[in-house]
């Protein structure tokens, strides 16, 4: 049996009882994923998991995604996407550094937006034996479930573009910032053409429904989406910007403190996410695999 301790009013689990460095049985599997998927947000504490048993446990869910960005990706696991603000002999970046500057979900701007992403930290960040980088997660369902009836309706049938080519270009601008501040040190890697040609415009709806839970919620981001359609840019940028503020309300977030040795694991269709940049140069180090989510149409 497997223990499932609530850390949030809507979101966030802590499960242990299960040992993920060799393969669950179908009935643990189906237990976890359950949880999993109920919760939105969990941490399995105490796993220190290696590339070849996270990629075993988290393959379990669906198709690995192997990230756009090659120049981020583990030696030898194209299915590693290494998130880290280390440097390799030469000096050069050896993962993205900056993936959650903006409140986003996981590759949301895919015809197939990803379904879940799992971090494992295998080294954090510490400050005065406080961790630094803590991650915070927005639920989009407990956000739209609590919309008045009316506002639910006026969403309904509405649309957004979520751009790549966008995010990367105004994130990137951010990070040249940041350095030109000293906020940052190390250089990021350039976006190439080649990797925002890859991934063309999305336009989907503003409501989606879980394919698992059934649950309604709100699939909109302020990192991904460029605009809502059939209005002016003005109006969107007025819409969305009140939309991002109802869904980060202390009430539907979770923050995560993260510790060495955590997989933490997190429903990108139900939730989206964001970074705190507290530690650098202090050295920071994440594994994450992502599982491909169904057709967005
Ligand atoms: C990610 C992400 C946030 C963080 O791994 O997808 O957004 O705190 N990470 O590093
Ligand atoms: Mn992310």
């Amino acid at each position: 049996m497997i223990q499932v301790k609530k850390l949030g009013l809507h979101l966030g689990a802590e499960i242990s009882g299960v040992d993920l460095t060799t393969p669950l049985d179908e009935a643990t599997f189906a237990e976890v994923a359950h949880a999993f998927f109920d919760n939105e947000v969990v941490v399995f504490p105490n796993q220190f998991l290696t590339p070849a048993q996270q990629i075993a446990f988290t393959r379990r869910f669906g198709i690995l995604e192997a990230h756009v960005r090659k120049e981020s990706r583990l030696d030898g696991y194209d299915e590693i996407f290494i998130l880290s603000n280390k440097v390799d002999a030469q000096g050069n970046a050896i993962g993205a550094q900056d993936a959650g500057r903006f409140w986003h979900s996981d590759l949301s701007y895919k015809r197939q937006p990803s379904m879940l992403s799992a971090l494992n930290a295998v080294e954090i960040p510490i400050k005065n034996g406080v961790a630094l980088g803590n991650t915070l997660f927005a639920s989009t369902t407990a956000a739209y479930l609590a919309l008045s009836e009316e506002e639910k309706k006026s969403l309904q049938g509405l649309r957004n573009v979520h751009s790549y080519r966008e995010y990367r270009t105004k994130n990137y601008a951010a990070q040249l910032e940041d350095m030109r501040l000293g906020i940052r040190t190390v250089q990021e890697h350039a976006p190439t053409e080649e990797q925002l040609a890859s991934v063309p415009d999305t336009e989907m709806d503003v409501i989606r429904t879980h394919p698992v839970t059934g649950r309604q919620g709100l699939f909109i981001n302020e990192g991904h989406t460029s605009h809502l359609t059939g209005m002016s840019r003005q109006d969107s940028d007025a819409r969305l910007a009140k939309l991002y503020a109802h869904i980060v309300q202390p009430a539907f977030i979770y923050t995560h403190h993260w510790q060495a040795g955590d997989l933490l694991m997190w429903d990108n269709i139900a939730l989206q996410h964001k970074a705190s940049f507290d530690y650098d140069p202090l050295p920071r180090l994440m594994y994450r695999t992502t599982v491909r989510g169904p057709v967005v149409t």
